[in-house]
């Protein structure tokens, strides 16, 4: 299409084209979502789909980022505190048009090519909107439209085409004619387009559409109609461009996120016995010969080392796990380091701020809680470790229990080295066990413990002869 100077609404001078920013639109309640958190906030593979947006902006060399923000702005802007965005207020959601229209105190100095993208199509690449800047520069164009064909379009806005391929306008779904919803070339809801020509054409649009709201899609054809050349960028790695309206489109592309995770890692030589059931956070890490089981989910920061077993239905989240680990059956750890060659579970849970040593054994219906346990050490079934601190090459027997607690202040428990602790023991904090000592069975103990002793407060036993009538089974057949 011939650009007509007489008509020109705005005329491009001499804005250099590697001017760049970004505008990207978050402040939608996301209804459709059916949820009291705001859409762009939800969780893809572990991490709010606005975060992967916002990656690959920056990974594409646009530092210059002017977030819309408008339900649960607060939240929005808190969780993305440490990043340099600028934030902008919709105070009432009228739709995409008036969403760019908020931010145009932003913009008032700004003259180059905005970057325009919805906060909920998380699976865009760096690669991609690079691209699409090389294309939207190279044809020297003033508003590109990324675009893309889609097996089933319905819930996007369509890429209408004249006789000449032209895009001339884009029309949603419930505003479409049947002719124009047959189109499947959909608009991707990213575009690019010139900072002063942006705002000259949404001053022209308006609310007549089935929504009533101001759609930003109607630029398109204000622009068409000023003789602007429009341009459709087509890229056709359609999946990069799914947009989150639902939960359906949540999980899609969450699936897609832990599929690429778990290749990845695989490749990097961790064997994954059934892919499909584990599910990796995209920030999780995990060295070579390392064997996950099924039904496992690795959430998080978690660094995981080398030649670990992870067995069946284990949840580990923000944990630090070193080489040679095993972590059994039904275990859940959260936010704990584990060393070298220690090994935890079955049915096993870890808790914030806990340390498990190298070697250390920690097995079944054990719970540590903001606790060291040092290299070693073995607490091998049934106990609960609290706020302690405990040597190493430790005996901890079965029922172990560091009472921490009373009731309103929280205290505790140190166990120096080779310590033997009996089985059925509380130790009622706060209290020390001095190195190497030793804790008869089934004692309450009240006081520190000096080194090398052995302390017990077990109650003597007593034994009285039954009489006949007492003795309960007699014979097999009483039981
Ligand atoms: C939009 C496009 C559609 C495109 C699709 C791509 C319009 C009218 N339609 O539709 O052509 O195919 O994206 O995924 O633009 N938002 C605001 N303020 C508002 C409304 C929305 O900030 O007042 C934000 C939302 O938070 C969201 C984005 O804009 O991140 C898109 O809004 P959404 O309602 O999801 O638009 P779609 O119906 O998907
Ligand atoms: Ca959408």
């Amino acid at each position: 299409m011939a650009i007509v100077a007489k008509h020109r609404l705005w005329n491009p001078g001499c804005v250099t084209m590697d001017t760049k920013a970004a505008l990207i639109l978050a402040a939608g309640k996301g209804t459709r979502m059916k949820s009291d958190e705001c859409k762009v906030l939800h969780l893809v593979a572990g991490r709010p789909m606005l975060a992967y947006v916002l990656e690959a902006v920056q990974g594409a060399g646009i530092d210059q980022i002017t977030l819309v923000v408008g339900h649960q702005s607060n939240r929005v802007k808190e969780y993305f505190a440490n990043s340099n965005i600028r934030y902008v207020e919709q105070q009432q959601q009228l739709g995409t048009g008036h969403a760019v229209i908020c931010a145009k105190e932003a913009f008032d100095e700004f003259d180059g090519h905005i970057f325009i993208l919805c906060g909920d199509t998380p699976l865009i690449t760096e690669s991609a909107l690079s691209d699409f800047f090389t294309y939207h520069r190279d044809a020297g164009s003033q508003l590109t439209i990324l675009t893309t064909i889609m097996d089933n379009p319905e819930t996007y806005g369509r890429i209408i085409r004249d006789d000449h391929g032209d895009v001339i306008k884009i029309v949603e779904q419930r505003d479409a004619s049947d002719p124009e919803k047959t189109v499947n070339e959909i608009n991707t809801g990213m575009y690019l387009v010139q900072s002063k020509l942006l705002y000259k054409l949404l001053d022209r649009i308006g609310t007549d559409n089935d929504q009533g709201e101001y759609y930003l899609t109607d630029i398109v054809s204000e622009a068409v109609k000023n003789n602007i050349n429009v341009h459709g960028y087509r890229l056709d790695d359609a999946e990069q461009m799914i947009g989150v309206n639902t939960r359906i489109e949540l999980a899609l592309v969450s699936e897609k996120v832990w599929d690429q995770r778990r290749q990845d890692l695989m490749l990097a030589g961790v064997t994954l016995l059934d892919p499909k059931t584990v599910y990796i956070d995209h920030k999780v890490e995990i060295g070579a010969d390392t064997i996950v089981h099924p039904n496992v989910t690795l959430a998080g920061e978690t660094r995981i080392g080398r030649n670990c077993v992870i067995e069946p239905g284990v949840l580990i989240k923000d944990c630090v796990i070193g080489n040679g680990v095993e972590i059994r059956l039904g275990s859940r750890l959260e936010q704990a380091a584990v060393r070298d060659y220690a090994t935890v579970g079955p049915m096993a849970h870890l808790r914030p701020e806990t340390e498990i040593g190298p070697k250390a054994r920690i097995g079944n219906f054990v719970e540590v809680k903001k606790s060291t346990v040092g290299e070693g050490t073995k607490a091998s079934h049934l106990t609960y470790l609290g706020d302690s601190e405990i040597g190493s090459n430790v005996n901890i027997g079965a029922g172990t229990i560091t009472c921490n607690y009373d009731g309103k202040h929280k205290y505790r428990t140190i166990i120096r080295d080779k310590c033997f602790v009996g089985a059925d023991v509380q130790l009622k904090a706060p209290i020390e066990i001095g190195e190497g000592s030793i804790i008869g069975a089934g004692s309450t103990i009240t006081k520190d413990v000096p080194p090398r002793t052995l302390a017990v407060t077990r109650s003597k036993q007593r034994v009285y002869r039954l009489r006949e009538d007492q003795i309960l089974y007699k014979n097999d057949e009483d039981r």
